[in-house]
């Protein structure tokens, strides 16, 4: 019973399935896949971002497998973590017991767990593991407890309170994805090209402004678009072709 109200009451939102994680070890030394968790006692490993970070040979880090779970046992996490690691995985495990989606909207039932608002903090001030989209897996399991603790309120439509806990746990959602070092470049373009074209307003405006200025002009050189047409191709202006390369003789940068 309580079981199948967990699956019921329970989201499980993914994203960005590591293509890797799917292929097994070639040659060379293993390169890791990552697993991002987050939820309540039905995922939680009692796991600390600040104690030992998982590695190679310890993928859950701390505490000692199969850590503090709400079975007593190993959980799925513990299994897919060390049974179903077709390649190298290391998890992060921010799960916590009794976490809703926000104490804010359902308060826990010990005011010191930590929600999901909380371990998605967690993560987002800072991760020791150079993960990538590619090699990442965020997963959410949760939503028992933020219905346990108020189906039975009577104040406001429920219809709406759970657009409410959906919208907060799917913004969370959206703030792990802006994390990923691929949106920041993203971001980092919109704004950039928003910012130059409003320059290049800015400069037509300025001589618009100044007929008085009669003996200067104004001139725009758009740097970002010159380097950006040279990075394209940079064996064709005399450079080694890496245009992340940086220092070396023949490199663009430095
Ligand atoms: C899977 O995890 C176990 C336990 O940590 C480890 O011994 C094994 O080497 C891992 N498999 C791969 C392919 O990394
Ligand atoms: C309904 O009552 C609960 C418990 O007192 C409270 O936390 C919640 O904010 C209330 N919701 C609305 C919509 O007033
Ligand atoms: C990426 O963006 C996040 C905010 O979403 C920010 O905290 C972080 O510092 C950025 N990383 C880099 C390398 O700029």
């Amino acid at each position: 019973m309580l079981f199948s109200l967990a699956l019921v009451a329970s989201s499980f939102a993914v994203a960005r399935v590591a293509s890797a994680m799917a292929v097994s070890g070639a040659t060379g030394p293993a390169t890791p896949n990552y697993w991002f968790s987050f939820g309540d006692s039905y995922s939680t490993t009692g796991f600390s971002p600040s104690g030992t970070l998982p590695a190679p040979g310890n993928p859950l880090g701390n505490p000692a497998y199969p850590g503090n779970t709400g079975a007593g046992g190993s959980n799925w996490v513990d299994v897919c973590t060390t049974v179903y690691n077709a390649s190298l995985l290391l998890t992060w495990n921010y799960a916590y017991s009794g976490a809703t989606v926000d104490a804010a909207l359902v308060a826990p039932y010990y005011p010191t767990t930590l929600s999901l608002k909380d371990q998605v903090g967690e993560f987002l001030a800072g991760v020791a593991a150079p993960w990538t989209p590619a090699d990442a897996l965020f997963s959410v399991w949760i939503g028992i407890n933020d219905l346990g603790y108020s189906y039975y309120w009577t104040n406001g439509s429920r219809s709406t309170f759970a657009d409410v806990l959906l919208d907060a746990e799917f913004g969370l959602v959206e703030k792990l994805m802006l994390a990923s070092p691929a949106s920041n470049q993203t971001l980092l373009r919109i704004v950039t090209d928003e910012f130059n074209k409003k320059l290049a307003e800015k400069v037509d405006a300025f001589e618009v402004e100044h007929p008085d200025f009669v003996q200067s002009s104004v001139y725009f050189w758009d740097a970002h678009a010159v380097f950006t047409d040279i990075l394209d191709d940079l064996p064709k202006y005399g450079f080694d072709a890496d245009p992340t390369a940086y220092g070396g003789a023949n490199d663009f940068w430095g």
